[in-house]
């Protein structure tokens, strides 16, 4: 192959080097460009031809559906490890053998108290306010309360902050959920682990002792993992761009949350649920919201169907349909959505409109039904998958730090009015 990409530009000719990956992707290294060609630069709405860095973290083929965390599968990781390993990989690029796993338990959990102040800004929200809201705010709101957390120069500062907000994220999610309840915050245990206190702060009645179920724990384990990171997108890119002017951590994470809440992204799985229960109520005519979904002229998509780069079954999407069957088996629920996605998923397999554009289940339409089946209110639904993707976002902030990348800063093609003398106001 060859090592250099040519591009001619009025009769000039210029070579750019080719840049080829540990999975053999290719790309123009363009960073000269606008000096060798005398001002050119690219264009790519939606970057989708573009990439932003070059990454150890996650891989990801979008043909051929296959997701890896630092080289390893996510069917396996999904199977064989529990959420804090996958965060620890994610990370700091490896698997933690047993010592560096206890302690990474541990300094977390040291961690895993939150200022009391912060209930006075939980206080200040009104219960109607959708929870991705009011967890971006709070997440930025602890840069304040954890300043030294700012100027992470060095590893050790790293690795402090990186602790605190794996520690507190999951308390601030719990009480936001709750706080919306009118239930009161509560902390987790020491003495359990991880997802056992995320369910313990979110359920726990002052009346009722949670008792963990299994099912439940190893299903949000694993709903975890399946979010955890999925390189260069659109909340992740966000995080990565924040962070390259030096803000802090938990400034470019609440950005990320931002990022994550539309529904053309995480917001997907809430939008999916109330897609299916309007599906429902409407008397679950399945033919009708397909037409929809392939009318040019209705706004309505089909919520979790459709990819950037998964041109096949988004591997997440696989898993996730498996385990919402597990869930609602062992818990004797039935749950009539379940049955509509199920029918949707069909026929939009089998459907020319969807086949030809390779519009597949992603990870945001089944996921839902298991929060559902959770007992987690809705418009919870995206908060679980900043919960998850957390670690993913820390891991490419912290990469892109360490790699000491510039600040990223696109240039444009300017379109609008050239040179015009000011006109004074009497004579407009
Ligand atoms: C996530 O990037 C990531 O990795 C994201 C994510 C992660 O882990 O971080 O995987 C998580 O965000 C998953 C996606 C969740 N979003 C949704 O489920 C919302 C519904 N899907 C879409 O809106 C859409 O598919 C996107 C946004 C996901 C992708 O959009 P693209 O790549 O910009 O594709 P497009 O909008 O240009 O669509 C191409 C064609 C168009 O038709 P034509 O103009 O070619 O005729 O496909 C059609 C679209 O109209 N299309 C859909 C559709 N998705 C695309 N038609 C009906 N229903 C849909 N869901």
């Amino acid at each position: 192959m060859s090592d250099k990409a040519t591009i001619e530009i009025d009769g000039e000719k210029y070579d750019f080097p080719l840049i080829v990956g540990t999975e053999n992707e290719v790309a123009i290294d363009i960073k000269a460009l606008r000096s060798i060609t005398g001002g050119a630069i690219t264009i790519d709405p939606g970057f989708k031809n573009t990439g932003s860095c070059e990454s150890a973290i996650t891989f990801l083929d979008g043909e051929k559906g296959i997701l890896r965390y630092r080289g390893y599968a996510i069917e396996e990781l999904a199977e064989k490890a529990d959420f804090l390993e996958v965060a620890y990989l994610l990370i700091f690029g490896e698997l933690p053998t047993k010592e560096q796993n206890e302690k990474f338990h541990a300094d977390i959990k040291a961690e895993a108290v939150v200022d009391e102040d912060v209930k006075k800004i939980i206080d200040a929200f009104p219960k109607s306010a959708h929870p991705m809201g009011v967890i971006a705010s709070l997440t930025s709101a602890l840069t304040a309360f954890n300043p030294s957390s700012v100027n992470v120069n060095s590893e050790e500062d790293m690795y402090r902050a990186i602790v605190k907000i794996l520690g507190k994220f999951p308390v601030l999610v719990a009480w936001t959920m709750r706080k919306k309840q009118g239930l009161p915050l509560n902390y987790g245990s020491d003495s359990i682990g991880y997802v056992e206190n995320i369910l313990k702060m979110m359920f726990e009645k002052p009346n009722h002792t949670y008792e963990q179920n299994p099912i439940l724990v190893n299903a949000l384990d694993k709903l975890l993992i399946l979010h955890a990171d999925h390189e260069q997108n659109c909340s992740t890119s966000t995080v990565r761009i924040v962070g390259s002017s030096h803000a802090g951590l938990f400034a470019s994470l609440s950005a990320g949350i931002s990022a994550l809440w539309g529904p053309l992204h995480g917001g997907a799985n809430q939008a999916v649920l109330e897609m299916l229960e309007g599906i429902k109520q409407d008397g679950g005519d399945t033919k009708k919201y397909m037409a929809k979904a392939k009318d040019k002229d209705d706004p309505f998509r089909l919520m979790g169907f459709g990819h950037r780069v998964y041109k096949n079954f988004d591997p997440r999407a696989k898993i996730i349909k498996k385990a919402a069957d597990e869930v609602l088996g062992d818990l004797g629920v039935t749950d009539p959505v379940l049955d509509i996605a199920k029918g949707l998923a069909e026929e939009a397999l089998s459907d020319d409109y969807f086949v030809q554009r390779k519009l597949y289940p992603n990870v945001d339409f089944y996921s839902g039904i298991i929060y559902r089946a959770m007992g987690i209110p809705v418009e919870m639904f995206t908060v679980m998958f900043a919960l998850g993707r957390l670690p993913g976002w820390i891991a490419q902030w912290r990469e892109m730090r360490l790699r000491k990348e510039p600040i990223g800063r696109p240039r444009q093609v300017y379109i609008g009015e050239t040179y015009r003398p000011f006109v004074n106001l009497e004579d407009r």
